[in-house]
């Protein structure tokens, strides 16, 4: 059902900024689905923005308009992929279909339930179906573990591989599943991040990964310096040829080892701002962090996991009382929101903190 909701009405040109925009207010509305015509894109919003949202949303966009439109519900299957599995699984299990398939490149991850798992073939065979750039259908196969936050995956349907290459906000990147961390699911993160770092400043990507929040950064600004450091070979290795692959190489500069060892040896007091996308540990790394920042401040954007809304505002508290340790305050935490769910009653939570 179409759901009537205020909008912002931008020119197609202007969508990503205003997307980016939107997500830094915390106004957008992402049950719904953005909506396109010829020219304009619209973004629903939980709210009307306030006066002085609007103002910030006037002075960044060119010719934005705060409306209203009808919008789709987001994410609910396309029509097909349940009708090919509706004679072949029993009614009773139709409901226990999970709510999310993820897409990497030309690969799509579902987790199978136990009591799907008998019809996990005919799952993955309906994804291939319904999906036609799909080549290959993994499921889970147990959590994110280990220090290089890697999981296992099945082959249900499709080639049998688990490298491709994904494509995010105009960038590429190969990624192998089973070798270096990569989640679509921080897609918003990662622009959200990548847009508000201004000119001229260095960056320090303390957990980078393949390179998602390193290289769209680099992509988005002229003169920006970002050291992107994790301690996995793997991940490093497809970090080099993501660099090569989107010619950031004079932007981005990979560094293969633990991030404390690094800031401590090469990197102190350089950064104007720090990524630290490592949630299960980040509060262990707090100090490499402190190091990492310039003697009269910069940002921090913070993750970790936590329970609820509560959760967040604990962790405030928490993250506010760690940099202290460290012989630094915390002036103002200018952002906060909980990313996604990653368990029941388990938020993936970001802080973006003006430390000095
Ligand atoms: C959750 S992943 C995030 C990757 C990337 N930022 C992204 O958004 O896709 C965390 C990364 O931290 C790396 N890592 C874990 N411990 C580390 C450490 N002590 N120093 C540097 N990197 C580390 C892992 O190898 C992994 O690639």
């Amino acid at each position: 059902m179409p759901r009537k909701t205020p909008c912002l009405k931008v020119h197609k040109i202007n969508g990503e900024k205003t997307i980016a925009l939107a997500y830094s207010l915390g106004i957008i509305d992402e049950e719904l689905k953005i909506q396109r015509d010829e020219d304009h894109i619209y973004v629903p919003l939980t709210r009307n923005p306030s006066q002085n949202e609007t103002q910030r949303l006037n002075q960044q966009i060119e010719s934005l308009e705060i409306s209203t439109y009808n919008f789709q519900e987001r994410k609910t299957y396309p029509k097909k992929f349940k009708e090919f599995l509706e004679d072949r699984l029993p009614p009773s299990l139709l409901a226990s279909l999970p709510r999310a398939i993820d897409f990497v490149g030309d690969i799509a991850i579902i987790e199978i339930p136990p009591e799907l798992e008998p019809y996990k073939t005919e799952i993955g065979n309906a994804i291939l179906r319904t999906y036609k750039n799909v080549q290959t259908v993994l499921a889970k196969a147990g959590a994110v573990k280990g220090e290089y936050r890697i999981r296992e995956f099945s082959l249900i349907a499709g080639v049998n591989k688990t490298e491709t290459v994904h494509k995010e906000h105009g960038c590429k990147f190969h990624v192998d599943l089973t070798r270096a961390y990569f989640s679509p699911r921080l897609s918003n993160e990662h622009l959200r991040v990548a847009s508000m770092v201004n000119e001229s400043e260095t960056v320090i990507d303390m957990f980078a990964g393949v390179g998602p929040f390193s290289i769209l950064i680099a992509k988005k600004h002229k003169n920006v310096k970002v050291y992107a450091v994790d301690i996995n070979p793997d991940a490093v290795a497809f970090l080099e040829r993501n660099i090569k692959l989107n010619r950031v190489e004079r932007k981005v500069h990979p560094i293969i080892g633990d991030a404390r060892q690094v800031v401590k040896q090469q990197l102190h007091g350089l950064a104007d701002r720090v990524v630290m996308n490592l949630p299960e540990k980040a509060l262990d790394f707090v100090d490499a962090a402190c190091e990492a920042i310039k003697p009269d401040g910069g940002i921090i954007h913070f993750y970790s996991f936590v329970n609820g809304k509560e959760g967040l505002e604990n962790l405030k508290l928490q993250f506010t009382k760690e940099i202290e340790k460290f012989k630094r305050r915390v002036n103002r935490i200018v952002f906060s929101r909980l990313v996604r769910e990653t368990a029941p009653y388990k938020w993936q939570a970001v802080l973006d903190a003006w430390v000095s």
